[in-house]
C-alpha cells in the first residue's frame, strides 16, 4: 500500500501558467489514496477553474478565509494536514509564507500548519534567479520546509531557463519520501558547528576560520530525516526549529555541552572547528599598547596550553551503540593524501567515520556554501563531489545510517558482529 494512502494533503495553488500541472498532481495524490483538500489563490482562478480541481480531489476547492463552510478555514486546514504542498509556487507565495503575511487563505494555512511542507517554485527565470526569491527560498529551507527546485526547459511565452515546475510525477514521489519514516527517525543526535574562540583579554580572541554552516546544514538535514537534535554552536547562525540550541565560545564550553548532550545520545557529528590550544593565562580587562614601544608585552610572551580534544572524550566515555563522527579540515597536496590524512585520523581519534575537506581551496570548505568532502570509515572512502553543503550533510547521514545499522558503508555486506559499535 502506498504511504499515501489515507493521508490529509493540502495541495496550495497559486497564480502561474503551470496551475494547470496541480491538476495532474491531485490526480495522482488521490489515486494514491490520499485525502487531498485543494486550496486556490485568487490568481490561481484565472488560470484554472475551481470546478476542474474539486471535481478530482477529495473535498471541494477552498478559496477564501471568508466564504468558507468552516468558519476558520485556515487553522481547520492546516492541523488536518499531514503535508501540504504549494505546486506551483509563485514569487508572491514565497515571500508572503517567508515574512509571515497570511494575505490569503494559502499562506494563512501554511502559517497555521505543523506538518511538513513543500515548496515548488515555478516562475520565469529572472524571478527565479533574483536575489529576494533567493533569499526567501534559503529562509524557508533554514526553518525545515522542503523545496523542490524547477527544471529548465520551454516556459510561458516561449522563453527557455530554468523555472518550470517540476512534473507532477516527481513532486508525487517527493510527498511520498517526506511522509516516509526518516532513517533517522527517532535517533538522538549532537552536532557542533563553529569554530570556537578563545580568549586572550577582555576584547581579544584566538579563532579559526570555520563559519558553522556546514555544521548548521547537518542539523537541518538531521531534523528533516527524524532525529531529535541538539546543536551546539558557536555560530550566530538559524537553527532549525525543532532543534535544541547549545550557543557556545570557548572549547571548554563546547565540552561541557557535549558532555551533558552525550549522556542520553545515539550518535555525536564533531563538526565544529574546536582550538587545539588557548592562551594559558587570560586577562580580566583589556591589554594595553606600551606607547613608546608601541607594543603589548603580554601578547608578545603569549604563551599557549592545550584545551580537551572534545572528540577524543567522547571516544573515551562512548556508550555501546554510539556512533561518532569526526571532521578534518586538511591542506594536502592531492586528493589521495586527503583520504590519508582522515584515515590516521580516524584511528587516532577511535571513531566511526571522519569527514575530510581541503580548505586550501577557494570553492570549498571554510566560510564558502559549498564543500566537497571524502567520508573514511574503517572498510574505505568516498568522495563526495563539490555540491551544496546540505548535500554534503545527506551523504554524511547516508553513512552515518548505515554504521547504525551494523554496516560499513564502505562495505556491500553488513558487519558480520552486526549492530553498531
Ligand atoms: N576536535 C575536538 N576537540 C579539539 C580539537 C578537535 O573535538 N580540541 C575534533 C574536531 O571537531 C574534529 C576532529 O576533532 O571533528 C579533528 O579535528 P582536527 O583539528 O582536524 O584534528 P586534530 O586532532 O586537532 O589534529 P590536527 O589539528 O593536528 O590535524
Amino acid at each position: 500500500m502506498s504511504t499515501l494512502a489515507g493521508r490529509h494533503i493540502v495541495l496550495g495553488v497559486s497564480g502561474g501558467i503551470a496551475a494547470y500541472k496541480s491538476v495532474e498532481l491531485c490526480r495522482r495524490l488521490v489515486e494514491a489514496g490520499a485525502h487531498v483538500a485543494p486550496v486556490m489563490t485568487p490568481d490561481a482562478r484565472r488560470f484554472i477553474g475551481e470546478v476542474t480541481l474539486s471535481a478530482l480531489a477529495s473535498e471541494p476547492v477552498h478559496t477564501s478565509l471568508w466564504d468558507d463552510d468552516e468558519p476558520i478555514p485556515h487553522t481547520v486546514l492546516g492541523q488536518r494536514a499531514d503535508l501540504v504542498v504549494v505546486a506551483p509556487a509563485t514569487a508572491r507565495v514565497i515571500a508572503a509564507y517567508a515574512a509571515g503575511l497570511s494575505s490569503d487563505l494559502l499562506v494563512a494555512t501554511l502559517l497555521a500548519t505543523r506538518a511538513p511542507v513543500l515548496v515548488c517554485p515555478a516562475m520565469h527565470t529572472e524571478m527565479w534567479e533574483h536575489p529576494s526569491t533567493r533569499d526567501n527560498l534559503a529562509t524557508l529551507r533554514r526553518r525545515g520546509v522542503h523545496v523542490l527546485e524547477p527544471e529548465s526547459g520551454r516556459l510561458a511565452g516561449g522563453d527557455v531557463g530554468t523555472g518550470r515546475l517540476a512534473d507532477p510525477g516527481r513532486i508525487a514521489a517527493e510527498i511520498e519520501r517526506i511522509l516516509s519514516p526518516g532513517d533517522l527517525d527517532g535517533t538522538r543526535v549532537v552536532v557542533t558547528a563553529g569554530g570556537t574562540r578563545e580568549p586572550i583579554d577582555a576584547v581579544r580572541v584566538v579563532t579559526n576560520r570555520s563559519s558553522g554552516r556546514q555544521g548548521h546544514a547537518l542539523a537541518e538535514e538531521a531534523v528533516a530525516r527524524g532525529a531529535k537534535v541538539t546543536l551546539v554552536t558557536t555560530a550566530a547562525l538559524p537553527a532549525p526549529a525543532t532543534a535544541e540550541v547549545v550557543r557556545v565560545e570557548t572549547a571548554a564550553q563546547m565540552l561541557a555541552a557535549v558532555r551533558a548532550a552525550m549522556r542520553d545520545a545515539d550518535v555525536l557529528v564533531m563538526a565544529a572547528a574546536v582550538a587545539d590550544v588557548r592562551p594559558a593565562d587570560a586577562a580580566g580587562g583589556k591589554l594595553h599598547k606600551d606607547p613608546s614601544t608601541g607594543r603589548i608585552a603580554a601578547l608578545d610572551a603569549l604563551r599557549m596550553e592545550p584545551t580537551v580534544d572534545v572528540l577524543a572524550d567522547a571516544a573515551t566515555s562512548r556508550r555501546p551503540g554510539q556512533v561518532l563522527v569526526g571532521f578534518a579540515a586538511e591542506t594536502p597536496g592531492d586528493a589521495s593524501t586527503l583520504a590519508d590524512l582522515a584515515r590516521a585520523k580516524l584511528a587516532r581519534k577511535g571513531v566511526d567515520l571522519v569527514v575530510a575537506n581541503d580548505v586550501s581551496r577557494a570553492d570549498a570548505g571554510f566560510e564558502v556554501a559549498t564543500n566537497e568532502v571524502v567520508i573514511v570509515s574503517a572498510g574505505g572512502a568516498t568522495h563526495v563531489a563539490r555540491r551544496d553543503k546540505r548535500a554534503i550533510a545527506a551523504a554524511v547521514w547516508d553513512s552515518v545510517s548505515a554504521v547504525r545499522r551494523g554496516a560499513d558503508p564502505h562495505q556491500t555486506r553488513p558487519d558480520p558482529d552486526g549492530g553498531a559499535r
